[in-house]
């Protein structure tokens, strides 16, 4: 072998070796580029503690920029298997935009009503009036004792969303 052939092999090498780094390097800089931010993973899950909210005044929470309705009942309000039951208390869990064209309805003496069209929705979130066609939708959740974390999915999420869609 002579030594030109060894100073050939010897740069085709280094040029290999050069490219299989800036070829990892630029690995790393585009999945660094597709990752999601930090505060966009944070953002993806609201956690709600149940054990503040009082009964029959339900709280709005942001979750991925929607507004979701958390409605602890009061005994006399109407049972649904669509209540979240922890402990002795139920709970509606309920995505707070109108299923007719996706206003924000207001608690108005225990019923969401849609100022839009006048739609309107029972303490169960179920759609009781108007032009909404069905209840308001359940957002994913995981209950964790007195806490839910909205945006994960759970087996009581998926027991309540298989009723509500029953109803629609
Ligand atoms: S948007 Fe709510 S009734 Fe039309």
């Amino acid at each position: 072998m002579s030594n030109e052939t060894n100073r050939r092999d010897f740069i085709g090498y280094s040029f290999a070796a050069v490219a299989a780094v800036g070829g990892a390097a630029a690995l790393v800089g585009m999945k660094q580029a597709w990752d999601p931010l930090p505060s966009v993973l944070a953002g993806g899950f609201t956690t709600v503690d149940l054990s503040t909210i009082k009964a029959g005044e339900p709280e709005t929470f942001v979750w991925r920029g929607k507004p979701v309705f958390v409605l602890k009942k009061t005994s006399d309000m109407d049972q649904s298997k669509r209540d979240l039951i922890v402990g002795s208390d139920r709970f509606i869990i309920a995505i707070g935009l109108c299923t007719h064209l996706g206003c924000i309805p207001a608690w108005k003496k225990d019923v969401w009503k849609c100022a839009c069209h006048g739609g309107e929705y029972n303490a169960s979130a179920k759609n009781i009036f108007g032009p909404p066609p069905r209840p308001l939708d359940v957002p994913p959740f995981k209950l964790e004792g007195t806490k839910v974390v909205l945006g994960e999915s759970s087996p009581e999420y998926k027991k309540i969303a298989a009723f509500v869609a029953t109803e629609a």
